[in-house]
């Protein structure tokens, strides 16, 4: 069997480039007692994997060079010598980018293939609407008549974070990158105000005329200049859940910025940071709610897809560019097995 593989040749500078990615074509092994043989059928990109290109210390390890990137992948098991998976199971792991890998099994979950599209995993059901729901519930603990505001509103993350406030009654504010995007959110997702940070000379008066009443919870996915925007407008007991700072991931220096203590002092406000990994303990809860209102037509979802495993290098660069409207992943391969 035959595998195509996407290395990281070497550590971009600045914004990624296909300098940065080698494909390779190589025979795989035959199977060892307890592997098995899996099929990508969808592989993400996420803005995270930009940190884990650099040698900097993180919270997930770098990846090393001259190795397969690897990043949530949907697989088919093709064929098995593991008595946990069957061939034609269906399962998520953090994968290599390949089209066709060996895995021990370790670490991987098995889908219900009827519980929704398969793609949804990597996106609204998986670790994005994870990201969405526990920082925006557990951290921004928003509350009906509040204000949120959200960066990064028409992404993955964003979307989700935007809709969930709106079933919480809030006022709900989304900045994003296009006016496709803020007629997006606001005809489709029903978000109040949305902000084009690109085309808007006063971001802070834009806000003030969106969010008359302060902003009690802020969203933060982006950082950098659209953040320091939103900290003038917040209000006592704001909360702000620092989950993104995409602005920054291809920065070669640190930017400096206003100094935010004396604003979080002066408002009794709250900003923390948080990764997904943190309220693992509570996935179960916000996934059995997040399953019940895309069932009920509660939350609306848009996806971003590529067709074909040569596309996930350019998939990746088009998360910097904008290019996503809701989540954006790869088609690599069919589903066959049904
Ligand atoms: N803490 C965690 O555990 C966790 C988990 C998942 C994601 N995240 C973070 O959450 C954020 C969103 O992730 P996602 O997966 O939902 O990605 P996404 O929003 O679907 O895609 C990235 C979006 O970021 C925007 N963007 C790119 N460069 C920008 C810049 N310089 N300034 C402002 N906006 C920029 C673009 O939209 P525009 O057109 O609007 O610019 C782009 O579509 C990222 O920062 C990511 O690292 C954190």
């Amino acid at each position: 069997m035959k595998t195509k593989s996407i290395l990281l040749k070497s550590r971009p500078k600045g914004m990624p480039t296909e300098e940065n990615f080698e494909f390779k074509e190589e025979a795989l092994p035959e199977l060892q007692e307890g592997q098995l043989l899996l099929k990508t059928l969808y592989a993400s990109v996420d803005p995270y994997m930009r940190g884990r290109m650099s040698d900097a210390k993180s919270y997930v390890a770098p990846y090393n060079l001259n190795e397969p990137i690897t990043g949530g992948v949907v697989a088919e098991v093709v064929e098995s010598r593991n008595d946990r998976y069957k061939a034609g199971a269906i399962v998520l792991g953090n994968l290599p980018w390949q089209t066709y890998s060996i895995s021990n099994g370790k670490g991987l979950n098995q889908l219900d293939p009827d519980l929704a599209p398969l793609s949804y995993h990597l996106g609204i059901l998986g670790m994005p609407g994870l990201t969405a729901y526990c920082g925006l519930l557990y951290i921004g603990e928003p509350k009906e008549g509040e204000t949120v505001v959200v960066s990064g509103a028409a992404g993955a993350v964003g979307t989700v974070v935007g809709q969930i406030a709106r079933l919480k009654g809030c006022r709900v504010v989304g900045i994003a990158g296009s006016d496709d995007k803020t007629a997006y959110l606001k005809n489709d997702l029903g978000f109040d105000e949305a902000i084009n940070y690109k085309t808007t000379d006063n971001m802070q008066q834009a806000l003030a005329a969106a969010c008359p009443d302060g902003v009690d919870v802020y969203f933060d996915n982006v950082g950098g200049e659209i953040s320091d925007a939103v900290y003038g407008l917040l209000n006592k007991f704001a909360r702000i859940a620092v989950c993104g700072q995409i602005a920054l991931y291809n920065a070669t220096s640190v930017p400096t910025g206003p100094r935010v203590e004396p604003i979080l002092l002066k408002k009794s406000a709250l900003m923390k940071g948080f990764i997904v990994g943190d309220y693992a303990a509570r996935f179960p809860e916000a996934a059995t709610e997040m399953v019940g209102w895309l069932k009920a037509g509660k939350l609306q979802y848009e996806e971003h897809i590529l067709e074909g495993f040569d596309q996930l290098p350019q998939a990746f660069f088009g998360l910097f560019r904008g290019e996503n409207t809701g989540k954006l992943l790869v088609k690599v391969a069919d589903f066959n097995a049904h």
